[in-house]
This record gives structure tokens, C-alpha cells and sequence, in this order.
């Protein structure tokens, strides 16, 4: 009996033994998930980056030449799921470098890649090859026959190379591609007359393209985004061969040398455009958007416009931002028919203040900037025109010449979250009104005459607060942090408290500082201490 007995408790064991194997081998094998071929291409491309001289150990560090190591877990790296295919590669700044330092502008950096090596992640839709200043592919005439295979890809962002417009016909053979982003390189020329059937965005930005490329861009017939922003086309815009463009819902011409007049009209196909920048180009003359009426975004800022364009907005009912700074106009702006705007941007012009009275039927504006009219935005400050604006979140008066104390009403704006009053003539005591704007993260004050106390346990409950910046224009305004005494809910990154008199009684240094560790910019400076500041850094 316990012989047999013993012999049951074998088989059990045995039986649990196995059990236990297949589970450990199904783990093992049966969710092993990537397929070999692409697992040997991600670690070819982890070669090829090594051997340029990255930290092999930091970078792609899931990336290990282990038969048991799913490529599907890796960083960088997405799989489909079910079929287990690599999908999405973001292979997007591998040397890690800081985009925005000016190692970008080292040509030592230049680096030359195979395209074969992604031949083999036929499944993948979305490539991200970004900031890794590539000059160009070293297979690239054998590379792109084989690029052909990824017939899935849809997403192809190139920023911030040096490729060269030569890559660009070949790119004509990836037949899914609806995304290609190749902002900041190095191209001119035109664009290829075959392929790109599918093509809906297209961002060239940043490169040397001139006109002749506005010909090319009509055959391109699926655009929805089309980006030439800071490229050195110049003349008269439009170009009738966009005309084909009928999907088109977004056109950026920013930072060009287009002139003259912009009469939208002759793209009558054009009807669908949602977003059109044409700003900080030279157009001097006429304005014509007549039939645009879809339009919601219009950018014409940094233009030599004057205020005869005004009238051509009118009929655009859409519009939920209208952005015209940098111009030549004064005046009113026609606002009938504007219900829907929600920023409004006139600063850098000849407006002055009774533009406000006219503004007052916009009440949904979210963003009002009304900055940088020194000769013109003048007085006492135009309380009737602004409070009004309840939804504001955005206000900016700064460099102007409005005097006078802060109304108080303007404590009633409690959904800002950005006011700039700075360089302007304001005096008074301004402690009640910011105290109840409770959502602000950036109040900048400086450049004004504000007098009296101000203590700032008055913003110890505005947790959101990242700036405050106030440099008095005055000897006037007294800044007191220690009485009453107050905890910060806020995380400062931008404070400027100079000329303040701050804490002129007891000269104490602001004891709130001592809890405020995302600091990137402080200046104290123009005020009396008793210890030497040396000591904050404590
Ligand atoms: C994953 O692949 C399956 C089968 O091809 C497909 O139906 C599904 O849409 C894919 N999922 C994603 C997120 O691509
Ligand atoms: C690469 O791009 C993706 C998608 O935009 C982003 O989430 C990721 O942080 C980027 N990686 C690097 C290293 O910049
Ligand atoms: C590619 O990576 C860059 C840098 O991280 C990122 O800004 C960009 O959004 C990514 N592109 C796509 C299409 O996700
Ligand atoms: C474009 O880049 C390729 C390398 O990818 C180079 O061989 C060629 O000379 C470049 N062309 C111009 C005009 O600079
Ligand atoms: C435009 O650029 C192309 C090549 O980059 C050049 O051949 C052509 O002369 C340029 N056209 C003008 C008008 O500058
Ligand atoms: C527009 O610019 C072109 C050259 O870029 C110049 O020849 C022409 O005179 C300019 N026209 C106007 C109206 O400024
Ligand atoms: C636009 O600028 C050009 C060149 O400066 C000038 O000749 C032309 O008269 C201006 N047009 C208007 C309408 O002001
Ligand atoms: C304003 O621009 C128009 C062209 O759109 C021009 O005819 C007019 O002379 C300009 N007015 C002033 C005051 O410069
Ligand atoms: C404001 O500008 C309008 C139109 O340009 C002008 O008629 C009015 O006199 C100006 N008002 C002041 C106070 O300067
Ligand atoms: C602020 O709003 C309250 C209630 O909404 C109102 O009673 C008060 O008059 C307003 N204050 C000012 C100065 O407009
Ligand atoms: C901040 O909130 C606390 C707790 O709700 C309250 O006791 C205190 O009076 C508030 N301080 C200010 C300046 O509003």
C-alpha cells in the first residue's frame, strides 16, 4: 500500500513537473513574439549607431542579440499585437542629443545609414527618423527599390537632417505614404511628378525650396496640410497650379517673400482651407478671401497690410483665431459676424484704445493680445472694454502706455491664466485684484509705477503659478514675503523681484525660496540685504 501510495505521489509529481515545463515553455516560446528577421534587422540598425561612437550600454539597451529576447518589448519599438509585426518605429534622436543645442549645426555629426536595413519590417506604418542629422542613405540607389516593400508605411518624419532633394523621387515609390515630414533639411528644386497618390500632409518647411516647387505640388491632389513655411519663395502669391489641391485644409506660407496682393478668390477650389499662415511675409496690398468662409485659423501678422484689408474679414464667420499683428492698421475692427472668436491678436499696430469698446461683443475670446502700441494704446486704463471678456485666459497688455490703478473688476477674470501688464504706466496697489486670480501661471508686472505694500501671501494659494515677474519701475511699490507668515503651494520656475524694496524693514531674504527647487531664472537684484544671498544656495 505505501509503496503504491508512493508511486501515485510520483506520478502526481511527475505529472506537475510536465505541466510546469509546458507552461515555462509556452512562456518561453509561445509569446515569444517577434519575428527573427526584423528582431536581426533593429539589432543591424543598433550596429550601424554603435559604430558611429554612441554609448552602446545606454543606448536602445533593450535592444541585446538574445534569441529570447522579444524585439516586440523593446523601447522604440511597436507590434501589432496579434500579428506580432513591428508597426511603429521611433527611432527619433538615437544619439540622444539636445534638440536644442547647436550640435545640430556640427557637420562633423553627419551620418550616412542604409536604407536596406529596414527592408525587412514590411508590416511597418509609422517610421520616425528624426533629428539624427542624416546626410543621406549610403544604398541609396539599390535602397529605394527595396524601400518599395514597405508597402504599409504611412508615416515618414525626416526632420531635422541633411538630406538633400535627391532622396525625394525615390520616396515616390512608398505607394501608402500618407505623412511625410521633411522639415529642416537641405532640399530645393521641385517636388517628383510620379507617386505620392495618398500623400495628405506634406510639411517641407525650413529648406531652400523656392517657387519653381509650387508647380510640382498640384499633382499632389490628396493634400490636406501643405507646410512651406521658411523656405525663399518670393512674388505674388497665388500659384494656380495648387488650384488641384480641392482636400486642402491647411496652408502655411510663413516666413517667406511673397508680395503684393493675396486674392484667395483665383484658388477657388481652395474652398475647404481651415488654417491659412501667411505671416512675416511682405504682402502690401490687397486682402481677398472672399467664399472662405470655412476658414478658422487666419494668420496675416508681420505683413505690410494696412487697415483697408479689414473690411475683407468681415465675411468670415468662422473664425475661431485671427492673428493680424505687425501690420500698418488703426481704426476698428469690423467684429460683426465674429461670435465664434477665440483669440484675437492686433499687437504691433496703430490701434489705440478705442478699439476696446468695439472688441466688447467678442465675449467668448479666450486670448486677447493687445502688446507693443506705444504711440497709440494710451490713457487711463480702458476698464469698461475689458472686464467684459469673462472667458480670458490669455491677456496680454504689455508695452504700451495705459496708466492709471488695476481696476478691480479685472479680479473678476478668474479663468487667467496668463496676464502680462508689463512696460506700461500702471500705478496703485494691485494686491486685491491679482489675489482672486487664483488660475494664473504667469503674471508678469514689470515696467510699471504700482505703489504701496505688497505682500505675497496674497498668491500662497495660486498653486499654478510657474512666473512671476516683477522689476518696478518705481521706488514706490514695497514687497513683503515674510509677514504674514505663508507656505507656497506654487513651483516658481521664473522669478524677478528687483527694484522691489523687498522686505525693506527686516531685509530678510524671501524664506518661501527655500521650498522652490524648479527654479531656471531669479533676480533679486536692486534690493537691500542683511545676508549675503550667497547663503540661499544652502
Ligand atoms: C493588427 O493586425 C491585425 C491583423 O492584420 C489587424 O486587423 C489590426 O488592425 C492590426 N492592429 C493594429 C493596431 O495595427
Ligand atoms: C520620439 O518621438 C516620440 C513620438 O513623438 C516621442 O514620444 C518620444 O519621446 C521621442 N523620443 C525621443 C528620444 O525624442
Ligand atoms: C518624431 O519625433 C520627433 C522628435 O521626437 C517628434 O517631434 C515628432 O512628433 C515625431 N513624429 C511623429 C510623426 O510622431
Ligand atoms: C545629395 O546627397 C547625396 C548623398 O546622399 C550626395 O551624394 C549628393 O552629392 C548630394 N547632392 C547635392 C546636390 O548636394
Ligand atoms: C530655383 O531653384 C532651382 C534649383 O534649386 C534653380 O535651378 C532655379 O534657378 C531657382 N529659380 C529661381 C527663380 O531662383
Ligand atoms: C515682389 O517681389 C518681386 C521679386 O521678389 C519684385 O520683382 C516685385 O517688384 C515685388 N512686387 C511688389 C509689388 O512689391
Ligand atoms: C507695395 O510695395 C511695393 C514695393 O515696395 C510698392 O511699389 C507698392 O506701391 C506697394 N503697394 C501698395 C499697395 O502699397
Ligand atoms: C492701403 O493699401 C491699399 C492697397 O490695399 C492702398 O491702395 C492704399 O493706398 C493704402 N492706404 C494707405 C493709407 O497707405
Ligand atoms: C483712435 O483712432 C481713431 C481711428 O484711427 C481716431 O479717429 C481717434 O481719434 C483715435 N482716438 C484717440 C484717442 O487717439
Ligand atoms: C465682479 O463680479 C461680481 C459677481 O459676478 C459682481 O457682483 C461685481 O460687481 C463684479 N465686480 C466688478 C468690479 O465688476
Ligand atoms: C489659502 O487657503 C487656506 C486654506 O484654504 C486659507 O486658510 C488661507 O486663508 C488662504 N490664503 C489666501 C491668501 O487666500
Amino acid at each position: 500500500m505505501g509503496a503504491s501510495h508512493f508511486q501515485m505521489e510520483l506520478a502526481n509529481l511527475a505529472k506537475c513537473l510536465l505541466l510546469g515545463f509546458m507552461i515555462l515553455w509556452i512562456q518561453i516560446h509561445g509569446c515569444k513574439g517577434c519575428f527573427e528577421a526584423e528582431r536581426s534587422a533593429l539589432l543591424d540598425f543598433k550596429k550601424l549607431v554603435v559604430s558611429d561612437g554612441a554609448d552602446a550600454d545606454h543606448l536602445l539597451s533593450y535592444w541585446v542579440d538574445d534569441s529570447m529576447s522579444d524585439c516586440c518589448k523593446w523601447e522604440r519599438v511597436t507590434c501589432n499585437s496579434t500579428t506580432s509585426h513591428v508597426i511603429e518605429l521611433f527611432l527619433n534622436n538615437t544619439r540622444q542629443h539636445d534638440i536644442d543645442s547647436k550640435l545640430f549645426d556640427d557637420y562633423e555629426n553627419i551620418w550616412f545609414i542604409k536604407l536596406s536595413l529596414f527592408q525587412q519590417l514590411k508590416e511597418l506604418r509609422n517610421l520616425n527618423l528624426s533629428y539624427n542629422a542624416i546626410g543621406g542613405f549610403i544604398d541609396y540607389d539599390e535602397g529605394f527599390e527595396r524601400l518599395s516593400e514597405l508597402k504599409k508605411l504611412e508615416t515618414l518624419d525626416l526632420r531635422h537632417n541633411y538630406f538633400n532633394d535627391s532622396i525625394l523621387s525615390s520616396l515616390g515609390a512608398l505607394t501608402s505614404l500618407k505623412s511625410l515630414i521633411l522639415k529642416s533639411n537641405s532640399m530645393e528644386g521641385s517636388f517628383p511628378s510620379k507617386g505620392f497618390q495618398k500623400l495628405e500632409e506634406l510639411d517641407i518647411s525650413y529648406n531652400w525650396f523656392n517657387n519653381s516647387i509650387l508647380s510640382s505640388l498640384g499633382a499632389l491632389t490628396s493634400l490636406k496640410s501643405l507646410i512651406l513655411r521658411r523656405n525663399i519663395m518670393e512674388g505674388s502669391f497665388p500659384s494656380k497650379e495648387l488650384n488641384n489641391l480641392k482636400n486642402l485644409e491647411t496652408l502655411d506660407l510663413r516666413l517667406n517673400y511673397f508680395n503684393g496682393s493675396l486674392s484667395l478668390e483665383e484658388l477657388n477650389s481652395l474652398k475647404n482651407l481651415k488654417i491659412l499662415d501667411i505671416s512675416d511675409n511682405r504682402f502690401n496690398g490687397s486682402l481677398s478671401l472672399e467664399g472662405f468662409e470655412r476658414l478658422e485659423d487666419l494668420d496675416i501678422s508681420y505683413n505690410w497690410f494696412n487697415n483697408s484689408i479689414l473690411s475683407s474679414l468681415g465675411t468670415l464667420t468662422s473664425l475661431r483665431t485671427l492673428k493680424i499683428g505687425g501690420n500698418s492698421m488703426e481704426g476698428c475692427l469690423p467684429i460683426q459676424g465674429f461670435e465664434k472668436l477665440e483669440e484675437l491678436d492686433i499687437s504691433w499696430n496703430g490701434f489705440n484704445s478705442s478699439i476696446l469698446s468695439s472688441l466688447g461683443t467678442l465675449t467668448s475670446l479666450k486670448t486677447l493680445i493687445l502688446s507693443g502700441m506705444l504711440d497709440t494704446m494710451a490713457g487711463s486704463f480702458p476698464i469698461q472694454g475689458l472686464c467684459k471678456f469673462k472667458s480670458l485666459v490669455e491677456l496680454s497688455l504689455r508695452g504700451n502706455r495705459f496708466s492709471g490703478p488695476l481696476p478691480e473688476c479685472i479680479g473678476n477674470l478668474t479663468n487667467l491664466q496668463f496676464l502680462d501688464l508689463s512696460f506700461n504706466q500702471l500705478s496703485g496697489n494691485f494686491q486685491s485684484v491679482v489675489s482672486k486670480l487664483t488660475s494664473l501661471k504667469y503674471l508678469l508686472l514689470s515696467g510699471n509705477e504700482f505703489e504701496g505694500l505688497f505682500s505675497f501671501s496674497a498668491l500662497a494659494n495660486h498653486s499654478k503659478l510657474e512666473g512671476f515677474l516683477l522689476y518696478s519701475g518705481s521706488r514706490r511699490l514695497e514687497l513683503e514675503t515674510e509677514n504674514p507668515t505663508w507656505f507656497p503651494t506654487f513651483q516658481l520656475k521664473y522669478i524677478d523681484l528687483s527694484n522691489c524694496n523687498l522686505n525693506v524693514r527686516t531685509r530678510a531674504i524671501p524664506s518661501f525660496l527655500l521650498y522652490q527647487y524648479d527654479i531656471r531664472f531669479i533676480d533679486l537684484s536692486h534690493n537691500v540685504w542683511d545676508v549675503p544671498l550667497l547663503d540661499l544656495t544652502k
